[in-house]
């Protein structure tokens, strides 16, 4: 096993070679203070603990991969540029809501790519982090967060479709998927610590801490947009709210609008060999409850008996 001295004097490549291993999803996960991570992701988080320097406006949409990310940034985007861009030439119409809201931990790839370095404030930045490893800065100076969860059953069939669609030579199956899941062997799991962390964070600091959910959503979005734009510092105005912004924001960032756009169906950006990023890729079906059309209900059960007990005391259900 590794220290934090090790942490300290390795380059964090080979701090991460080092690390406990396992095989199962599209590549080998490293586990690294009790999460697992793609090897280049973790060398990636670990580089910006020091590197990344955290401002006071800055809001951090936070998620774990396939609860809702590319949702979360349109929304958030559209909210907290409204006064800067109309509806109808609005830049989600030409550019993908994941290139327009860059993470702090992964790299832009590709020419359209917002850059990180080059953002006004206050800046919109995401994360797949869990709450534990964001850069500590990130609270000291109170940076606002945006976290995004899903019911677990639906974000592990949207998992083992992304593992299939965006990895060359991957065909895992559900009954694979779901057995390392309930372990709490997924990217960025365990699915539930990810949760708790900003979960429990939120219910520490209300004011910094916004939690959200898919189902949310999906079920009732106008008042999530009007909760999210005064989260953000600039709730709507009684003018905004009698010409219908918020249904205007909603209908943008809506599953059908965004995959009606050209941007969303073509074009994407390689990493390495194995690894092509495709707009596409992003979305899939878009609703709640699909993951009954994938495992039985038996196994459905299952994992919310598990879910329910990690959860158990903590007052957040699925
Ligand atoms: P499904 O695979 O269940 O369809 P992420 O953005 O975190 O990778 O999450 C991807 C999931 O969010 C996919 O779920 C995708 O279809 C869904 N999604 C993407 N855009 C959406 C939107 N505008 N509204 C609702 N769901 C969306």
């Amino acid at each position: 096993s590794t220290t934090q001295e090790e942490e300290d004097v390795l380059p964090p490549k080979d701090f991460v070679a080092a690390l406990p291993v396992r095989e199962g999803w599209s590549e080998p996960l490293v586990q690294y203070k009790n999460y697992w991570f793609r090897p280049r992701l973790l060398e990636q988080i670990l580089l910006v603990q020091h590197a990344f320097v955290p401002r006071a406006d800055d809001i951090i949409l936070a998620t774990q991969p396939k609860c809702g990310t590319t949702w979360l940034k349109a929304l958030a985007f559209t909210i907290a540029n409204r006064s800067r861009y109309g509806f109808s030439d609005h830049p989600l119409r030409t550019r993908h809501p994941q290139h327009v809201v860059p993470f702090i931990e992964i790299p832009g790839a590709g020419p359209n790519h917002t850059d990180i370095h080059t953002l006004p404030p206050p800046r919109l930045l995401a994360t797949h982090m869990p709450m534990s490893l964001l850069p500590p800065g990130t609270r000291s100076v109170g940076c606002r967060v945006v976290y995004l969860c899903r019911d677990p059953k639906d974000a592990l069939v949207s998992r083992l479709h992304f593992e299939n669609k965006a990895f060359q030579g991957t065909n895992l199956s559900m009954d694979n998927a779901f057995s390392m899941f309930c372990e709490g062997f997924s990217p960025y799991g365990p699915f539930w610590d990810h949760c708790l962390g900003y979960w429990r964070e939120s219910i520490a600091r209300p004011d910094n801490i916004l939690f959200l959910k898919y189902e949310e959503i999906k079920s009732d979005p106008v008042p999530v947009v009007r909760k999210l734009a005064k989260f953000l510092g600039i709730p709507l105005t009684e003018e905004e709210e009698s010409s219908g912004v918020a249904q205007e924001v909603v209908k943008l960032c809506s599953f059908e609008t965004l995959t009606s756009l050209q941007v969303n169906q073509v074009g994407g950006v390689r990493h390495g060999d194995k690894f092509f990023l495709s707009n596409s890729v992003f979305y899939r079906k878009g609703e709640v409850g699909d993951w009954a059309n994938h495992m039985s209900h038996v196994m459905g059960e299952e994992l919310d008996r598990i879910v329910q007990q990690k959860l158990e005391g903590s007052g957040l259900v699925f």
